[in-house]
C-alpha cells in the first residue's frame, strides 16, 4: 500500500464524508441538545474511538483469545472491565455488548428459551423496545407481559405488577426503561421477583451515570443482573455493559455475548468505553451527575410554573417527560417547533397514550448533554422559559416573532458554551 493510504487525512481522501462530519460538529455546537439519550463524550474518548486498535480482530476474552497479537487489546478490555467493576461495585462485568439492545439480547439468550414469559414495563409507561416490544426480537420470541404505571401519579403500579407476576409466573422480571423519569423501588421489584422465582434484571441504561455519580440508588444490591448503555448519563462511547454479582451466572453470560449473539469485540469502542468509565470514577463526575439531576429538576419546575404538564409531576433523574397536549400540541408538533429554533428533542409516548407515533402526546427532554456543555441553573431556567414561550405562542397561533427571538437566544447561548474547540 502507498504511503498516501496511511497519511492522507479524511478531508482530502473523502470530502463527502468529511464535510458531513464537519457539518455535524457545527450542528452540535449550534444547537441545544435536549434528547435524553444523548450526551457529548470527552475529547479523550474521541481519541480512543478513532485509534488504530480498530484494526485488531479478537474473539473471546482477555487472556483467552482465539487470535494472536492480543496483548494490547487485553490491556484495553481488562481496564474497561476493572473500571466497570469498581464503578458499580460488581464482581463481574462484560464490556463487549455492541449496544444496550445487544446487552439485553445476550441476557435473554443466556437465561431464557423462546416462548418463556417476561414481565417488563410497557412502552407507553416508559419501557424500552428491547424489553419485549412487538417488532423487536424480544417481542417475537418471548411471551411478554407488560406492567405499567398509575394513571394519576405516573409511577409504577407495583401491586398490579405483582398480581401479573403471580398470574403469569415470568422467568424474567425487568425494571428500567427509556422515559420513566422516577426512581424505581428496586427492593419492591426484588420482592416480586422472589415471590415467583424470577430472575431480576435492571436495565439502567438511562440512569447509569447517576448511579455512578452517587446521586441515584444503585440497583446492584437488588438485581441478579444489571445492563446499561455506556452513552446517555454515563457519557461514554456508544455500547453496552452487563454487570452482576451472581458468580453462578457468569459462564452463561460470557458465552451468551460471545459466541452467543456477537462475534469479534469492537476494540476501539471498548477503548472509548474504558476512557469514559475511568472518567466516571473521578470526583469531577460526581459533581457532573449532581448537576444533571438538579438541572432536570429545574427545567421541569420552570415548565410547570408556566402551565406545562410534566408526567408524574417532576423527575428524579435527567429525564423530563412533557405532556404537550396540555398546550394543545402533539409530540411531533412540539418536536418540530423546538427544532425550528435549534433545540433538539424527541416525541415520545406518555402513559396510556396512542400506539401511533403521530398521535403521541409526549415530548422527552433531558439534561445530560447540556450539563456536559456547562449549562447550569441559569441556562436551564432560560431554556425552560424559551420552550414555554414557544408553546404559548403556538397555542395563540402566532409563532413567527417568538421563533425569531428564541432562535437568536439559542445561538447566543450556544456561542457562550463551545464544545470540541
Ligand atoms: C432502557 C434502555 N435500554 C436499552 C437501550 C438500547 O440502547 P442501544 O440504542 O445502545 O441499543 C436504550 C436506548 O435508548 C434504553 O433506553
Amino acid at each position: 500500500m502507498t504511503t498516501a493510504f496511511f497519511r492522507t487525512h479524511l478531508a482530502t481522501r473523502d470530502p463527502l464524508i468529511f464535510d458531513a462530519l464537519e457539518a455535524e460538529k457545527k450542528r452540535q455546537q449550534g444547537q441545544i441538545e435536549l434528547i435524553a439519550s444523548e450526551n457529548s463524550v470527552s475529547f479523550a474518548s474521541l481519541d480512543a474511538l478513532g485509534s488504530v486498535i480498530t484494526n485488531k480482530t479478537v474473539e473471546g476474552y482477555p487472556g483467552n483469545r482465539f487470535h494472536g497479537g492480543a496483548d494490547f487489546a487485553d490491556v484495553v478490555e481488562q481496564a474497561a472491565i476493572d473500571r466497570a467493576k469498581a464503578l458499580f461495585g460488581v464482581s463481574y462485568a462484560n464490556v463487549q455488548p455492541h449496544s444496550g439492545t445487544q446487552a439485553n439480547q445476550a441476557v435473554f439468550f443466556a437465561l431464557l428459551q423462546p416462548g418463556d414469559t417476561v414481565l417488563s414495563l410497557d412502552l407507553a409507561s416508559g419501557g424500552h423496545l428491547s424489553h419485549g416490544a412487538k417488532p423487536n426480537q424480544s417481542g417475537r420470541w418471548f411471551k411478554i407481559i407488560p406492567y405499567g404505571v398509575h394513571r394519576d401519579t405516573g409511577r409504577i403500579d407495583y401491586d398490579a405488577a405483582e398480581a401479573l407476576a403471580i398470574e403469569h409466573q415470568p422467568k424474567l422480571l425487568i425494571a428500567g426503561g427509556s422515559s420513566y423519569p422516577r426512581e424505581i423501588d428496586f427492593a419492591r421489584m426484588r420482592q416480586i421477583a422472589d415471590k415467583v422465582g424470577a430472575i431480576f434484571l435492571v436495565d439502567m441504561a438511562h440512569f447509569a451515570g447517576l448511579v455512578a455519580g452517587g446521586v441515584h440508588p444503585s440497583p446492584v444490591p437488588f438485581a441478579d443482573i444489571v445492563t446499561c448503555t455506556t452513552t446517555k448519563t454515563l457519557r461514554g462511547a456508544r455500547g453496552g455493559l452487563i454487570l452482576s454479582n451472581r458468580e453462578d451466572l457468569v459462564k452463561k453470560l460470557q458465552a451468551a455475548v460471545f459466541p452467543g449473539v456477537q462475534g469479534s469485540a469492537h476494540l476501539a469502542t471498548i477503548a472509548g468505553k474504558a476512557v469514559a468509565l475511568g472518567e466516571a470514577l473521578t470526583d469531577e463526575f460526581k459533581v457532573y451527575a449532581a448537576n444533571v439531576k438538579a438541572n432536570a429538576h429545574l427545567l421541569a419546575e420552570t415548565l410547570m410554573a408556566r402551565g406545562v404538564a410534566i408526567v408524574s409531576g417532576g423527575t428524579d433523574t435527567h429525564v423530563v417527560l412533557v405532556d404537550v397536549s396540555s398546550k394543545g400540541l402533539s409530540g411531533q408538533q412540539a418536536q418540530d417547533l423546538l427544532y425550528k429554533v435549534d433545540i433538539t428533542s424527541n416525541k415520545n409516548p406518555i402513559p396510556f397514550d396512542s400506539a401511533k407515533p403521530s398521535e403521541w402526546k409526549g415530548l422527552r427532554l433531558g439534561s445530560s448533554a447540556g450539563t456536559t456543555r456547562g449549562f447550569g441553573a441559569a441556562e436551564f431556567a432560560a431554556i425552560g422559559t424559551m420552550i414555554a414561550d414557544l408553546f404559548d405562542a403556538a397555542q395563540a397561533g402566532e409563532t413567527a416573532e417568538v421563533e425569531a427571538r428564541i432562535k437568536a437566544e439559542v445561538a447566543a447561548l450556544c456561542a457562550r458554551f463551545p464544545i470540541y474547540a
